[in-house]
């Protein structure tokens, strides 16, 4: 691959794959499979590998996930939570064990092997015996305080007892939830007319990061514990030895575990835990296997985010045979055309599976994809089922290829291809299906969160025409609501009330809710602070968008359309002519102001913050952090390793401060006043 075709592949790989964390760590809401995720990421290494050059000092290889969320306090892990490398393939296992052989200079190695809990990661602090704090792994580094969420997990000691209890241990595991009190949890929300869960692990993702604690209790979460991280005096010396600690001390543990010599005897026990943990109360997605003694872990080390003395080998997808009855076509709320297969309903992966995504036409086209065909489906992990490829010996004589339609299924508009894209889309916005599906996300959990108006109430009051952009909400009045099928006095009021609520919600979440193209919670919440009211951002320029850390040009771009857009413009000034008044985010005042206006660029390893530690402290004093030099930039804050930015800052004479110099300048412009 030439130079320029790498660069452009590593731009891309790296959106997407920034794109799939922020939807997976932060919405609990992933699009793709893991198997999928990992294949991005391992391409991205290997051109960075080969083109290091090309490689940029952000690249998410070189992260772990960040799942940390608004409205929790964030606590500083005693010992960072890092990440694991993974694989799928037998030879990279071995190569793995191999490599550790030569670290520990020594042919036989012992491990232990273990199920790989599909969860969500967290770390439980105990001192003195009594559980004192739990901490998602956030960055790694930090996460954030789910105190209160964790200790409502029945199963998780409050206080430990018994032999060799050291004062201080961070106790690390997963907390997950069981299949069928998932299922109970949607059945009641169907029965209720609200949306439903996707799938267990990102339904246990969003319940430890409720802040409503009451809803919290009313859901079972579980709990397996496996990991050591800081402990004073050390907890034990062995990964087997700690096992039997914490079983002594009454943690859930891992069902089965194996003690193993070398690379022959892991495979077999990996085997062995693939042919059974389908029977686990938790989803097993692998197997981890991990170096048993703690001096030889200390010797192998870690690297900035995986230990080197440990692997989770990955399971593949599961696949199961059935018959495809039927195709529909399902129009998005951004107009996408996605067709689906209706599946004679059979059991994958421990659920059943009456639906799955055919992904688009070219797809279908590829794997010529009919109506009556016997197909192979997958589930990776707990994603969205896929119809993975026909049969074609079992196809019935007679059957046709299926004709994608060249107009929307809803509304007959034409639809377009989009340059750069797969995808067919309804070009029209008043497509109902694409209305409804606006308000359905306006009013979703991760936007304005209007409790109650969910995907069955949409769709009433849109063909009821009582609602069709997302300001009517806000017009909606209690005799609209009482007439419709099943609404009491009660829930309209309640009803009411949520949605005069929501006007005085955050910024992020207004601007997450108009759905701007590209604009995910992590672009909102870095554009609500950027610019302090929606009527700046209405007047923003892509150039001055593209100045925002964590703003690229497509969505500058996106965003500068969408509000030069008659109709959206109106709609949102019809929002806050109905009185939404967004809450303001918290500016610092007074003396703390003295980077009033200025302009900062982070750039490399900074010897003790990190970059956003750095970034929040400028902030903290009224300054702006953003991600490219220009002549605007007032300085550059530069660590080690600074690469591109450094010569720029350089090449326009803007002045260069290393962290030592940023707290002076801070120490300085404080102390004197001025
Ligand atoms: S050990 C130093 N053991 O999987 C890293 N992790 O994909 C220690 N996980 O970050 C991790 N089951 O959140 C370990 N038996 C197990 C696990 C496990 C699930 C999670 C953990 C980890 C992630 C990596």
């Amino acid at each position: 691959m030439n130079e320029t075709a790498a660069a452009e592949r590593i731009r891309f790989l790296t959106n997407e794959i920034i794109r799939h964390d922020e939807l997976y760590y932060r919405k609990a809401n992933p699009e793709i499979s893991d198997f999928d995720y990992d294949l991005l990421k391992q391409e991205l290494e290997e051109l960075e590998r080969t083109h290091p050059n090309l490689a940029h000092e952000d690249s998410p290889t070189g992260q772990v996930g960040e799942d940390l969320s608004d409205g929790f306090q964030v606590y500083q892990h005693r010992l960072p939570m890092l990440s694991l490398d993974n694989t799928y393939s037998k030879d990279e296992f071995f190569a793995f064990v191999e490599r550790v052989g030569k670290g520990l200079r020594s042919k036989s190695i012992e491990f232990v092997v273990e199920p790989k809990i599909d969860g969500v990661a967290v770390s439980v602090t105990y001192e003195n015996g009594q559980l004192v704090r739990a901490v998602t792994r956030g960055n790694g580094a930090e996460g954030d305080d789910i105190t209160a969420n964790a200790i409502l997990i029945g199963e998780l000691p409050k206080s430990i007892e018994g032999s060799r209890v050291p004062e201080i241990i961070e106790v690390r595991g997963e907390i997950y939830m069981r299949n069928d009190e998932f299922d109970r949890i949607n059945a009641e929300r169907q029965a209720a007319g609200l949306d439903e869960f996707k799938n267990p692990r990102n339904l246990a993702a969003g319940t430890v990061k409720m802040l409503d604690r009451v809803e919290v209790a009313k859901r079972q979460l579980n709990i397996v514990l496996y990991g050591l991280g800081f402990s004073q005096p050390s907890a034990s010396d062995t990964q087997w030895r700690y096992h039997e600690s914490l079983r002594e001390w009454r943690f859930p543990v891992g069902e089965r575990f194996w003690k193993v010599n070398g690379a022959v005897e892991a495979w077999d026990a990996i085997e062995q835990l693939d042919a059974m943990r389908n029977d686990f109360a938790y989803p097993t997605d692998g197997a981890v296997v991990k170096v048993n003694g703690f001096v030889e872990q200390d010797i192998l080390g870690q690297t900035s985010k995986a230990p080197r003395w440990a692997i989770a080998y990955k399971f593949a997808a599961e696949q199961a045979e059935t018959l495809l009855e039927d195709i529909f076509i399902q129009v998005g709320r951004t107009g996408v055309l996605t067709p689906v297969a209706q599946l004679k309903p059979t059991t994958l992966a421990g659920t059943t599976v009456s639906r799955a995504t055919l992904h688009n036409a070219e797809e279908m086209e590829r794997k010529d994809v009919r109506v009556g065909d016997m197909v192979v489906v997958e589930k990776a992990g707990e994603i969205i089922p896929a119809v993975l490829r026909v049969i074609e010996e079992k196809r019935p004589s007679g059957s046709s290829p299926f004709v994608f339609p060249i107009t929307c299924p809803e509304c007959g508009s034409e639809t377009r291809k989009l340059e750069g894209e797969v995808a067919l889309r309804c070009i029209n916005s008043e497509c109902p299906a694409q209305v409804r599906g606006r308000l359905e996300h306006f009013s979703s959990r991760q936007c304005m969160d209007i409790e109650g108006l969910g995907i069955a109430l949409v769709n009433q009051l849109v063909s009821r025409s009582l609602i069709s952009n997302c300001a009517d909400i806000y017009r909606l009045t209690f005799d609209d609501l009482v007439g419709l099928e099943k609404f009491a006095d009660k829930s309209a009021k309640n009803l009411l009330e949520a949605i005069e609520r929501s006007q005085g919600n955050e910024l992020w979440r207004l601007l997450h809710g108009l759905g701007i193209s590209q604009v995910g919670v992590a672009a909102a919440k870095d554009l609500a602070k950027a610019y302090d009211s929606l009527a700046h951002l209405r007047e923003a320029s892509v150039e001055s968008l593209i100045e925002v850390e964590g703003i690229g040009e497509k969505t500058a771009e996106g965003i500068v359309t969408y509000f030069n857009n008659k109709a959206n413009a109106s709609m949102i000034d019809d929002l806050f002519e109905l009185g939404m008044n967004p809450a303001a985010p918290e500016i610092p005042q007074g003396d703390d102001v003295i980077f009033g206006g200025m302009i900062f660029v982070i750039t490399g390893t900074l010897p003790t913050m990190k970059r956003n530690e750095a970034k929040a402290l400028i902030e903290s004093k009224g300054g702006k952090a953003v991600g490219s030099v220009s002549k605007k930039t007032d300085y550059l804050v530069a660590g080690e390793s600074a690469g591109s930015k450094l010569f720029k800052a350089e090449s326009l004479g803007v002045p260069i401060l290393s962290e030592g110099g940023l707290l002076a300048l801070i120490d300085s412009l404080g102390s004197g006043g001025s």
